[in-house]
């Protein structure tokens, strides 16, 4: 399904709106909420709604955050998405620190901390994931061999365009999320997420497939421009 916003803020409200919905949904069914949190840049604003104008919408308290990915780097390096969420959210928000399971990205040895992570998931409510303009989503990036990954949940595929390890959710993880949101702002998303909507299945964000749950793709404008127009709504 896809949702298309005016601008990167409308996104981000309709965002916001998504995990308010799913969360409150999950504690009311479960007692509750589990979600994994997507990088980069793009989630930042929404994470900075749901701290502010959200605040007294979420249910802080019950809510497990984990990260579908994490950058090989301690949780205060400036690439970190742990550090990005906390700055953005987790910082100004009453989440118990028992509730914040991020991946230990600061292990020297990244299949390590992967491992390490496997050990923690759950059958996640939400998983947040972005796209770039690759086509790669989470740390799964296009040629890697986590792409045929069948049995780790967690991996730490070497990232040769990066030259550096990432720790990431692999596909058969990703595949059991209740509900898959894919967030993308920006013009210069648009070729990608045309030819990943709508053209054949190569790039690694089309293997996310979730397997009992359902995928939205939530756009602005912007990064809808090169849709046809049967597509959005
Ligand atoms: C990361 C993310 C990654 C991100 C895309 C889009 O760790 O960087 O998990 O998959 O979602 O690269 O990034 P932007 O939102 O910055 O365009």
């Amino acid at each position: 399904m896809i949702e298309i916003f005016a601008n990167a803020q409308e996104l981000a409200r309709g965002a916001a709106e998504y995990f308010v919905a799913r969360s409150v949904e999950a504690v009311a069914r479960k007692g509750f909420f589990t979600v994994a949190l997507s990088g980069g840049s793009t989630p930042k604003a929404l994470y900075q709604l749901l701290a502010e104008s959200f605040h007294d919408q979420v249910p802080w308290s019950k809510t497990h955050f984990f990260w579908s990915d994490e950058r090989h780097v301690p949780p205060d390096h400036p690439d970190s998405n742990y550090r990005m969420t906390y700055e953005a959210m987790l910082s100004r928000v009453p989440v118990p620190e028992g509730n914040v399971h991020r991946i230990h990205g600061e292990n020297p040895d990244a299949a390590e901390a992967a491992n390490e992570y496997e050990q923690t998931l759950l059958q996640l409510d939400l998983i947040l994931l972005g796209l770039g303009t690759d086509g790669h989503t989470a740390s799964i990036f296009p040629g890697s061999e986590v792409l045929h990954e069948t049995k780790r949940l967690v991996a730490a595929p070497w990232v040769e365009k990066l030259n550096t390890y990432r720790i990431t959710m692999t596909l058969p993880l990703l595949n059991t999320g209740a509900s898959v949101l894919f967030l993308v702002s920006g013009a210069e998303k648009a070729e990608i997420v045309k030819e990943v909507i709508e053209g054949p299945k190569k790039y690694p964000a089309q293997f996310v497939q979730p397997i009992h749950g359902q995928s939205l793709w939530m756009l602005d404008k912007a990064a809808s421009s090169y849709l046809a127009t049967d597509k959005r709504q």
